[in-house]
């Protein structure tokens, strides 16, 4: 987590848009001495950030860095609450267990937790994640809907809408969602979800929503298995995507459907979701515990439950699966 003066530091530079502003114009409106913002100025430099400095005219940032860190991600935010706290690790084993812990420890709304590496990514049904180093999104959101436990599904479907549109706003590409939260892009993974609650009785105390999203790996950097099922947004747009703009937009999203679901309910989200999902209206194969079930993808029901529509006419509610088409 940032100090203030770095937070405001960062801000001023911002709205400077790439314009010199003097070492006292900064001590004066943040509030604090010149040497203060010099050595912060020094620990952006640090951080990765190009600060020019030219006597008699002051300081200004250049270009944005391409290394991963808070002040990278803050810089450039437009939102109120999701990633105004962000808090980055260079290797963690897991974001969502250390998202747990912040959470028990009362972090607010929006708190996000992002790692450059993880050495025991989760994905859903006990999967593994495979997070290498300096190439992925691994974070962790934590969120505080005030909102009944049995909608909490809702919130992984409203996230999957919320990757598509910062996927697609960042690389103009359009990526499809597989039931329940697969993100995919020429049919192979670019993206999963991995929402867990922590509730209390009949109230949700927290969600934590993890996103892994395959950003920068090569082809080589993937298994000959991987590779059949799995993509990153490099593969497919064949160039390299800044990460920090990608989590930027993904806080905007998530920020903004939030506020769409808060006043007026799942309908829109189900709608949004439904216009990116790629089974729907499709034969499917749903892998349950209870056994594979074959039928037409009739939709989402306002629980996220997937309605599939066998042969026979019967209409069968799919909770949980793995999806196959
Ligand atoms: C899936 O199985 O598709 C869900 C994968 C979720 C991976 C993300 S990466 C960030 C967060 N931390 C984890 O350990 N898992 C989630």
């Amino acid at each position: 987590m940032k100090s203030n003066v770095r937070q405001a530091l960062l801000d001023a530079f911002k709205n400077a848009n790439g314009k010199f502003i003097s070492g006292e114009k900064l001590a004066q409106n943040i509030g604090c001495s010149r040497t203060a913002i010099w050595k912060h100025i020094e620990d952006l430099k640090k951080d990765g950030f190009h600060v020019e400095a030219v006597r008699k005219k002051g300081y200004r940032l250049l270009e944005q860095s391409n290394k991963l860190s808070e002040n990278e991600i803050y810089l450039g935010l437009e939102t109120e609450e999701i990633g105004r706290s962000v808090y980055f690790f260079e290797s963690v084993t897991s974001t969502q267990k250390v998202a747990k812990e912040y959470a028990m420890n009362g972090a607010k709304h929006g708190t996000l937790i992002v790692a450059d590496e993880q050495t025991e990514g989760r994905g859903r049904m006990v999967r593994k994640w495979y997070s290498p180093k300096g190439t992925g999104i691994w974070a962790s959101f934590i969120l505080r809907p005030d909102i009944q436990i049995q909608h909490a599904p809702q919130l992984t479907l409203l996230s999957a809408v919320a990757v598509v549109q910062a996927i697609k706003k960042v690389t103009h590409i359009t990526p499809e969602i597989k039931w329940p939260n697969d993100i995919l892009i020429s049919g192979r993974k670019v993206c999963g979800i991995l929402t867990e609650l922590q509730a209390e009785e009949d109230r949700i105390q927290s969600v934590i929503l993890g996103i892994g999203i395959n950003v920068n790996q090569d082809k080589n950097d993937f298994s000959a298995e991987i590779i059949k099922k799995a993509t990153s947004l490099k593969i497919e747009l064949g160039k390299t995507v800044n990460r920090s703009s990608l989590i930027q937009s993904l806080c905007y999203y998530i920020e903004q459907l939030l506020h769409l679901y808060i006043s007026e309910g799942f309908t829109p989200i189900k709608s949004l979701w439904e216009t990116y999902a790629v089974s729907i209206g499709k034969r499917i194969s749903a892998r349950t515990v209870k056994g594979t079930f074959d039928g037409v993808a009739l939709g989402i029901n306002n629980e996220g439950v997937l309605l599939l529509k066998q042969d026979n006419g019967d209409i069968v509610e799919i909770i949980s699966a793995d999806i196959d088409f």
